[in-house]
């Protein structure tokens, strides 16, 4: 029976890749390729994880269980769709029945689109998100991918997106479909001691910033009503990701600067893997909004800033930099749609909000993430980047060309508004 129909959509959706979480739990490995049927593998990993010999070791405990395993070791940092194509024509030359990929967050993005076009093959543009690309829907189920991420930020193991630079339009674009996801997840804590505290404070300000973002993004009930076929990936925050969302702000706040100290704290590196992960369901199902729209201009139009602790000598933003720099901002901005979860963000992170008249309610957020931000040695802004205000109008059309992701600010965000928050994340302290 056909019911009334609702102007706004009333269904969300939950979804997660299973996950295997603890310390040595990469170990197990081979017997988690096995129970997926995975018989002859190729690992995904990028040269600096293979010079340091990690894709060697699951090459081995693979090859303990009888599962036979390639090595595919050009994953490049910050893929592009070249870089995927050219991932997908070596998937394409083997013969395989499952892939493991052993990195971060480029790793396992580059693993999952060089699954999908060595089992769909079309080219990549096909498959990305319009407006860059075609919008074309994953035809049918891949080949199981196990992702190891190493670095303990983006949540990839758990998302149904893999992201990219497509060089000639010069944008960062994704594929999202669910039948991306990754069979399994292993998050082993083990795999990020050695960070530098650097890349630890950078890893952690994504995590975070894809748990506040999703807690503050237009609930899924705000959101127009869905024919399943058409309901996107990303469906606002709801009452399940929120669950996710406030554990991993609660695990930054009180272990991130604990691991910046001190790389080798066990406890604090554990829950960081924790919260990665907890970020990454509950962004992987609302989505995230302001932040990562502008992060992409920020990171994509930088000229000459090299970060200390990353293995570069070329001029480049961290993606957890990039997002966390324009954050403060952004959440002042987005304050008056939601005050109530602005309010609770700022709790989680430690903020007293008691007793606040409305500007220092305001406030209570950004100042929240500033001092964190401080704390870890994040830059004060987008200035401290190298930026200015003559950067502010390429900056701004660079984040225009993210609608997938600024249709999920709580409130409706023009250029205007994203002038405002640049020129307001220039310098906070
Ligand atoms: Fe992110």
């Amino acid at each position: 029976m056909k019911g009334v129909t609702l102007p706004t959509e009333t269904v969300f959706v939950m979804e997660m890749s299973p996950i295997k979480f603890g310390l040595g739990a990469m170990d197990e490995i081979g017997f988690d390729a096995q129970r997926l049927g995975i018989r002859t593998a190729l690992i995904f990993t990028d040269p600096h994880l293979a010079e340091l010999g990690l894709a060697e070791r699951v090459r081995g405990l693979l090859e303990e269980q009888g599962v036979k395993a390639d090595v595919y070791d050009g994953v490049e940092v910050e893929p592009t769709d070249r870089s995927m194509e050219e991932a997908a024509e070596y998937a394409r030359s083997k013969a395989f029945d499952g892939l493991i990929a052993v990195g971060g967050g480029s790793t396992i993005d580059t693993c999952k689109a060089a699954n999908l076009l060595a089992c769909h093959p079309a080219p990549i543009l096909d498959y990305i998100n319009k407006p860059v690309g075609g919008g074309r829907p994953v035809p049918g189920p891949l080949k199981p991918l196990i992702a190891v991420p190493t670095t303990g930020g983006t949540g990839s193991e758990t998302t149904a997106a893999a992201i990219t630079h497509i060089v000639d339009q010069d944008v960062k674009a994704g594929i999202s479909h669910r039948l991306l996801r990754p069979a399994l997840g292993i998050v082993d804590p083990l795999n990020t001691l050695t960070a530098p505290p650097e890349v630890t404070a950078a890893v952690g300000a994504d995590v975070l910033t894809h748990a506040i973002e999703s807690y503050t993004t237009r609930p899924y009930d705000a959101r127009p009503k869905h024919n399943p076929p058409d309901r996107p990936v990303y469906i606002g925050a709801n009452p399940a990701s929120d669950v996710w969302c406030e554990k991993a702000i609660e695990y930054v706040a009180r272990y991130l600067r604990r691991a910046v100290l001190n790389g080798l704290d066990v406890e604090a590196r554990l829950h960081l893997a924790l919260a990665a992960n907890y970020a990454g369901i509950g962004f992987g199902n609302a989505g995230v909004h302001i932040p990562h729209a502008a992060a992409y201009p920020v990171a994509g139009q930088i000229r000459d800033y090299v970060p200390a602790g990353y293995r570069t000598r070329h001029a480049l933003v961290p993606h957890g930099m990039a997002v966390i720099l324009t954050a403060p901002a952004a959440f002042r901005f987005t304050y008056a749609a939601s005050p109530e979860r602005h309010l609770r963000a700022a709790e989680m992170l430690g903020a007293r909000v008691t007793g606040l008249g409305e500007a220092e309610r305001r406030e209570a957020l950004p100042q929240a993430l500033i001092a964190l931000m401080r704390d870890v040695g994040m830059p004060s802004g987008i200035a401290a980047v190298g930026y200015g205000d003559r950067d502010v109008p390429a900056l701004v059309a660079g984040a225009l060309k993210q609608p997938r992701l600024l249709v999920g600010a709580p409130r409706a965000v023009a250029a205007g508004d994203l002038e405002w928050i640049l020129r307001d994340a220039m310098r906070y302290w």
